[in-house]
């Protein structure tokens, strides 16, 4: 069977999501589950776009064994040396250089034509393949591009030293058919094409990113572009998990295979939604809770007489499985280490140490710790306050709250890297209500809350609570998750993290280099 290549861009498109804002310990963690999973490239960021991204590529590109470390520039000389110098030492690097082909990118974006558009993408192209030899080009808004001029602009990148050609589906306008259409038209009429490997990148805006990949797929194309859960722009990119799991349940009729690890897949999955701190719905296909479960009387007897009778797909192919080990206020280091070491986590042994503590109280508190509440303190203890030089974190609170009575909250956040604890009093309607506005006064600075969630991890009395906050301040807005086995303390975190995740983007849009608004982000 012929392979189908897969292009993870999780921390680049999937990152762009309003909000998510991930530190570079966070982006490392995940590109090494990537590499876990066995995808075929991972797409790091776009380096120019903030010093954090910079410093998360590079570190990713000398970390990550295995899969083509790619990363993002537009077709400025800028942005291709700064990829250049982030990637230059991962085992398989890959700059991707991206220009639009449609007239309305070109007229509306760049004030161009045609042809001055096409140089410009050329002397990009080339430019990078001076300095790499393995560079991808992407025609940004392929799917509402004249396809004589698409054709064009493929045979010429591809004759300049391309060795792959994404042809992206950028706002999501494309249906299946007429995308097939297009990935065929390009196979007939691009004369050298057979020297490249072709890609799509699909958006969903329409909810037909997954189909329009997989007819993609038929036609032609051998790269598939995709993100865990779907994240990205707007309603987000082509699902890794449908694309993959499609190919391998229905080999039958696509008759193609990928060299994904897919028992990986839910751990993956979790990985991302816990890091980023966006849920996954509970339908969605592949990875949702609901996917692998019945709940009507007739499913049921038919899956306890025979499992295929209401399941395409064996949940154990997509590493969800029946038992998992329960840790116990009992349970030593070595049980701990072996369950974050099954679980996907690499931790040096201060963290681990670290871990260990947190394990223990949370322990104390819980009957059983199961592997959901291990991630969830992971995250939190770890990874969330690493990278964090001179933001917050939460010391302590204290609340008097009754029933019909104002809240009061006095909070006192640390300053990280400082000595000095910062404290405010506050009123509220409610406790909750209370401590975000103590924290405010402590940070001096009012930040509107638009959503906020608290939600059990597991299913027992003694559950972690989770919080999640998307908090707003002018136009940034960051989310922010924190864990507990109290609510508010989890609230008080989750608000914390938000807000420090909004002073990290302040001073990314105030690192922005002059020449990064001559062309807006990529979608
Ligand atoms: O959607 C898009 O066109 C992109 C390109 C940068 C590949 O993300
Ligand atoms: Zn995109």
């Amino acid at each position: 069977m012929e392979k189908i290549f897969v292009f993870d861009t999780t921390l680049r498109d999937g990152e762009q999501i309003p909000g998510a804002c991930l530190n570079p310990r966070e982006k490392l963690e995940i590109a090494l589950q990537l590499a876990r999973l066995q995808v075929d490239a991972i797409e790091a960021g776009f380096p120019i776009s903030s010093p954090g991204d910079f410093k998360a590529v590079k570190t990713i590109a000398e970390r990550v064994k295995g899969p083509t470390i790619v990363a993002l520039a537009r077709a400025v000389r800028k942005d291709i040396e700064t990829v250049w110098d982030a990637i230059k030492k991962a085992e398989r690097p890959r700059i991707h250089v991206f220009l639009g082909t449609s007239d309305i990118h070109i007229q509306k974006k760049f004030g161009l034509d045609r042809e001055k558009a096409l140089e410009r993408g050329l002397e990009a192209l080339k430019f990078a393949k001076s300095l790499c030899p393995d560079v991808e080009y992407s025609t940004e808004d392929a799917s509402r591009t004249d396809p004589d001029y698409l054709v064009q602009v493929v045979e010429q990148v591809i004759s300049a030293g391309a060795t792959v050609v994404n042809i992206p589906d950028t706002v999501g306008y494309a249906v299946p058919e007429e995308f097939g259409r297009l990935i065929a038209y390009l196979k007939t009429r691009v004369s050298n094409i057979d020297k490249i490997v072709l890609s799509v990148h699909c958006h969903n805006d329409l909810g037909l990113a997954t189909a329009n990949t997989l007819v993609a797929v038929e036609n032609g194309a051998r790269q598939v572009e995709c993100t865990i859960n779907g994240l990205g722009e707007r309603a987000g990119n082509a699902s890794l998990e449908e694309i993959v799991m499609a190919i391998k349940t229905r080999k039958d009729y696509f008759r193609y295979c990928t060299t994904v690890n897919t028992p990986e897949i839910m751990r993956t999955s979790k990985l991302v939604s816990r890091l980023m701190g966006i849920p996954v719905q509970a339908n969605k296909a592949i990875v949702g809770s609901n996917a692998f479960s019945h709940s009507s009387g007739i499913h049921q007897d038919g899956i306890l007489k025979d499992r295929s009778t209401y399941e395409a797909i064996r949940p154990e192919e997509v590493g969800i499985t029946e038992h998992s080990v329960v840790l116990t206020a009992r349970s030593g280091r070595h049980a701990l280490k072996h369950k974050i070491s099954e679980m996907g986590y690499e931790l040096q042994e201060q963290e681990f140490e670290i871990l260990y503590n947190q394990f223990l109280s949370v322990a104390d508190k819980k009957k059983r710790v199961y592997d959901d509440d291990v991630a969830v303190i992971v995250q939190d203890v770890i990874f969330a306050h690493l990278d964090q030089s001179g933001l917050y974190s939460l010391a302590s609170y204290k609340i008097t709250a009754g029933n019909g009575d104002t809240s009061e909250a006095r909070v006192r956040l640390q300053r990280e890297e400082e000595e000095v604890i910062l404290e405010a009093s506050a009123q509220g309607d409610g406790p909750i209500d209370a401590i975000f506005k103590a924290i405010d006064k402590i940070v001096g600075a009012y930040h509107k809350l638009e959503e906020f969630q608290v939600k059990a991890v597991t299913e027992t009395k003694e559950a972690m609570g989770v919080a999640t906050v998307m908090v707003s301040r002018g136009s940034s807005r960051a989310l922010g998750r924190g864990s507990s086995t109290d609510i508010l303390k989890a609230s008080a975190r989750a608000y914390v993290q938000a807000i420090n995740r909004i002073y990290r983007l302040l001073q990314r849009d105030s690192d922005v280099s002059p020449d990064k608004n001559t062309v807006p982000q990529p979608q």
